[in-house]
């Protein structure tokens, strides 16, 4: 009893001692936990869009190369006599092409195709003779007309096979072309391919490593395909199938894309998809960045803005026909999940390299999709896979708006539905941006939580907007309010993704690239300075009582980070002056060494999108602090993290 008294004096005199914080401090109870983060909190959104897949992500440097287009030879050109026939091994690809005496195919690439000096370009063709003896086949990757790489195949038989070859490129080439000429028998080609051998981590079938290593780098903690409107479609007809993404490479069909004409004044007419980046590729790609993959399934709907969402027609599937949309959900489960010897889909996924499971835990069940239609259709979806799978994470939609009276009726539609989450996503200005960094202060605790799925700011409006260090500014100042409560906001993902520099259908977007350059945008590191600090906990962070979103220009969050045991404070100056500070920490004492990453530019117009140097990256050094109260200045429009041990 004396030695509890002791200690409760003790304790009582200490907190007498305690320093208050000073007038107008940042103050951090770091005794005071108020949310748990969730471990998967910030990730990737991956859409088709912008040529992000096909002449993007995808490493397949060959457009068009089963000639399935509606326009057979587009992307190629061709010399002598050239036909397209319908002769192909492939049954969902059935077209080929028959090259006869001495003729010759070019193919043009996704606005030319990049080749590295010295690296070596796996090509490969089916073919077959369908008459003599011998065809040769001569390719060259082209530069302005002159070789960069050479190499030559024999044709010899009259069955269909698959012929391969290596190429080295002599030189690097930023905008090139693979060239094929025949000679001898006539012969029968498909699937022509030219990959780097250098894809990420070495599939055949792979990935261009310079962009998929900029999502590693991210180490995102979910990852969210395959869209976004490309999941819906124009028409039911066009809309993503994930069944016909898997599967022999060869033997998926080829489907419309749906940003082929959507962008102002930017139409794609050779937008098609592969899906040869497909579910598999999807899943293998998110178990080796580290993420959870969280697959989005279409609900019965086409793409509502390119149909009329306010009365039933052929873009809506009856509710007496929706079983195969929902069997095609519960067979993706088992897919990525299921046991190979008691599942068709879960062989397949073994049959494909990987007998394992892929460990899904999340999916949802429409991308944006709005109005009356929705919640009936999501909820005989929501009945059967809770039945069967309760422990899979579903996630409903708020539709397109993030706030307004529609998205409020989405809502209390989804109370009801009760999904584990609801997507919201946003598109706004940066004062909305701003304004918001306190959106969910107040939001409902109880029924849903959130999956912020899609969001940037547009300083100038859709299609207009770009990815200047401004927007990327007040994306961080919004992020602390998704951090401070995140409780509630229990994932985020940026978008879209990806974009090549002539090939948008949409902007701003995170990362650009060319044939051989990424760009990695000022929204690419503030999203990489969350994701790498998200910590494990969420700290009390308050001015004057109350939560830093919004006065004086500033905005802050904090979390504790359970693995490292550090603190870790988010700091954004969105104001064109700097700002003296008093972080004080409340239950710490004592010297501390920092590390402090800072994001900054004079610029606010930077967009890294320059084959010169990046203007906005961020910069990590080390400095001291003395607790609890540590004097701190940011300056102008910047974001500084402040990491240190507990
Ligand atoms: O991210 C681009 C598009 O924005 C997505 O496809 C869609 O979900 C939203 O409208």
């Amino acid at each position: 009893m004396k030695k509890i008294l002791l200690s409760v004096f003790a304790a009582a005199l200490l907190a007498a001692c305690a320093t208050p914080a000073p007038e107008g401090a940042i103050v951090i109870d770091v005794k005071n936990k108020v949310a748990d983060i969730n471990p998967d909190m910030y990730g990737i959104f991956f859409e088709d869009i912008n040529y992000g897949a096909d002449g993007g992500l995808y490493a397949e440097l060959v457009k068009n190369r089963s000639f399935e287009f509606p326009n057979s030879l587009m992307g190629w050109t061709s010399e002598g006599k050239v036909t397209v026939v319908e002769t192909s091994p492939f049954e969902r690809n059935p077209k080929s092409v028959r090259m006869e005496g001495i003729s010759g195919l070019t193919n043009e690439g996704f606005f030319g195709m990049g080749f590295r000096q010295g690296e070596e370009y796996r090509f490969s063709v089916w073919a077959r003779l369908t008459e003599g003896e011998e065809a040769t086949l001569n390719m060259t990757l082209l530069d302005n007309g002159e070789a960069a790489g050479q190499g030559t195949l024999t044709i010899t038989s009259a069955e269909w096979q698959k012929y391969t070859l290596m190429i080295t490129a002599t030189r690097m080439v930023e905008k090139g072309c693979l060239a094929m000429t025949h000679q001898g028998a006539t012969v029968e080609l498909d699937h022509v391919s030219l990959f780097p051998v250098n894809t990420f981590n070495g599939h055949e079938n792979g990935l261009r490593a310079d962009l998929a290593q900029a999502l590693a780098d991210l180490k995102p903690g979910v990852f969210r395909f395959p869209g976004g409107c490309i999941i819906e479609g124009n028409t039911l007809a066009t809309r993503y199938q994930w069944k016909n993404s898997v599967g022999q490479v060869e033997n998926r069909p080829l489907n419309e894309n749906r940003w082929q004409t959507s962008a102002e004044g930017r139409p794609a007419p050779d937008y098609y998809q592969t899906y040869g980046l497909g579910f598999y590729e999807y899943f293998l790609l998110a178990e080796e960045i580290g993420a959870q993959p969280l697959p989005v399934l279409n609900c019965g709907m086409a793409c509502e803005f390119a149909n009329d969402p306010t009365k039933e027609g052929d873009w809506l599937v009856p509710l007496d026909e929706l079983q195969p949309y929902i069997d095609d959900a519960l067979d993706l489960i088992e897919f990525a999940n299921g046991d190979p010897e008691k599942n068709q889909w879960a062989a397949l996924r073994a049959e494909m390299g990987h007998p394992a499971p892929f460990g899904l835990k999340y999916l949802a069940i429409g991308n944006e999709q709005w109005g009356e239609f929705v919640a009936p259709r999501l909820q005989l979806f929501n009945e059967q896979i809770r039945q069967k799978y309760p422990d899979i994470v579903l996630v409903g939609t708020a539709g397109p708006s993030p706030d307004g009276e529609e998205y409020e009726r989405m809502w209390s539609e989804m109370r009801k539905l009760n999904p584990d989450l609801v997507d919201e996503h946003y598109y706004n200005t940066p004062e909305w941006f701003l304004n918001n960094a306190c959106r969910y202060d107040s939001f409902p605790r109880t029924g849903p939580k959130v999956f912020a799925g899609e969001y940037a700011c547009h300083e100038y409006g859709l299609f207009r907007s770009v990815n200047n260090y401004w927007s990327a500014l007040c994306e961080a100042a919004f992020m602390t309010g998704l951090e401070r409560n995140a409780d509630i906001v229990r994932l985020a993902t940026y978008a879209p993704l990806f974009a090549h520099v002539e090939g948008w259908q949409w902007r701003p977007d995170m990362i650009w690239f060319d044939g051989l350059h990424t760009y990695r945008t000022a929204s690419y590191y503030v999203q990489q300075m969350y994701s790498l600090n998200k910590g494990t906990d969420v700290l009390s962070t308050t001015q004057n009582g109350q939560p830093v979103a919004g006065l004086d220009s500033l905005y802050a969050s904090t979390v504790y980070d359970g693995a490292t045991n550090d603190i870790v404070v988010k700091i954004v100056n969105v104001s064109s002056e700097e700002r003296p500070l008093a972080l004080h920490f409340n239950g710490l004492r004592g010297k501390r060494e920092l590390s402090l990453t800072v994001l900054e530019t004079a610029d606010l117009h930077a967009e890294n999108i320059s084959k010169e140097e990046e203007e906005v990256t961020p910069v990590t050094s080390v400095a001291q602090i003395e607790l609890p109260t540590a004097h701190w200045t940011i300056p102008a429009h910047t974001f500084h993290i402040l990491r240190f041990h507990k």
